[in-house]
């Protein structure tokens, strides 16, 4: 576990990216309205102005939705994937895969597929899996779906969660690199200690849904904001450094940090102990709040679309969630 890799070997990179969110916005006003909350109380406390929501559809319509800009972009058609991985915490049934459903969807007929739940580190952990896939030789052209519905387990009456997530989706395509760059080093941790402090209760096999599961609340999200924050601040900055130190990689030689979207002052600490001025980390949570597997990539896509990524960059992805889960992983980006 967390080997350096061994880069005479071949090495995965990301070849295209994208990401969709759907046109619903809810506003730090609209919480206003009901809850015992300011605007000024969620954006001093999280950076967080607006989140989307998605009214009608499942994750599966969100990654779907990603996935296609991400494959037009590669100039491919579904028939191109060999292999889907859908990191989620909000599958659209707890089977069949949502991978499946994705595949359908998208009518991509030569491929196969699973989900991955690694909550707010599911992408980190996609991108390790997939890209260890491509390392080994098996696999040339795989898609790697980051999509939550957090809206789906998220308690509108409850005032620490509500106001902190959003709906959406992205996708990167991955393949073997063809020049220096591509996933170079990753560092990725559990502590299922932390698993008492965020967690949805209900519907699994612990307490299967039922009358008294429900009305106890059971099936929404539950997080001890605190205590999640005091490891998530800590953890995700000490992963981010490590990655660096490891590598010989200087503040001067990151581009950006590309950090999980959870709460401003989180990325801040790990900014600050990267030694990296405020340009160069990628936040968006302002305008899409914790969107759980879909921060990461969303961030790629935006700043790529802008034209802010060359080829050759240092990209550090970094990112810290329930179970508890935390790493890093060192990207030079390569197209
Ligand atoms: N509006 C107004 N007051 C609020 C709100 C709100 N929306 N939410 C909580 N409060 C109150 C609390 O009730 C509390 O009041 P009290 O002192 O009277 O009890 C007070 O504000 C302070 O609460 P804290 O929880 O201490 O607030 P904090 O400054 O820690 O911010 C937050 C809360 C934003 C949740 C923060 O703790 C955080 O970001 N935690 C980490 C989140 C994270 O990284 N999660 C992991 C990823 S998510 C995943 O994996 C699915």
């Amino acid at each position: 576990m967390n080997q350096l890799r061994n880069n005479e070997r071949r090495r995965a990179a990301i070849t295209a990216v994208a990401h969709w969110v759907p046109d619903d916005v809810l506003d730090n006003k609209y919480f206003e309205s009901y809850l015992d909350t300011s605007d000024e109380w969620i954006t001093t406390r999280t950076g967080i102005k607006e989140r989307h929501i998605l009214r009608n559809g499942a994750v599966s319509d969100l990654g779907v939705n990603a996935a296609r800009i991400a494959l037009e972009r590669r100039g491919w058609t579904p028939d191109d994937i060999q292999l889907i991985i859908c990191c989620t915490v909000t599958p659209d049934m707890p089977f069949p895969p949502t991978a499946c459903i994705i595949q359908d969807k998208l009518g991509a007929s030569n491929c196969w597929g699973f989900d991955l739940n690694a909550a707010c580190c599911g992408f980190l952990y996609g991108l390790e899996t997939a890209s260890r896939f491509i390392e080994s030789g098996a696999y040339d052209r795989v898609l790697l779906i980051g999509a939550d519905k957090m809206s789906s387990i998220v308690n509108y009456n409850d005032r620490n969660t509500c106001v902190l997530f959003g709906d959406a989706g992205g996708a990167v395509i991955l393949e073997p690199a063809s020049g220096e760059g591509g996933i170079m080093d990753s560092y990725l941790k559990v502590d299922g200690a932390g698993r008492e402090f965020l967690y949805m209760k209900g519907g699994g096999s612990l307490n299967p849904a039922s009358h008294e599961t429900v009305d106890k609340g059971w099936h929404y999200i539950y997080q001890d904001g605190k205590a999640v924050f005091k490891r998530a601040v800590v953890d995700m900055a000490e992963a981010s450094a490590l990655i660096m130190e490891r590598n010989g990689l200087t503040s001067d030689d990151v581009a950006y940090l590309v950090p999980h979207q959870a709460n401003l002052r989180i990325l801040e600490a790990a900014r600050e102990r990267m030694g990296l001025t405020k340009d160069k980390v990628m936040v968006n949570i302002d305008r899409y709040g914790n969107t759980t597997s879909a921060t990461i990539p969303m961030c790629l896509s935006e700043w790529w679309k802008a034209g802010k990524i060359r080829k050759g960059d240092n990209l550090v992805l970094a990112s810290f969630g329930a179970g508890y889960t935390w790493g890093a992983i060192w990207v030079k980006w390569a197209y």
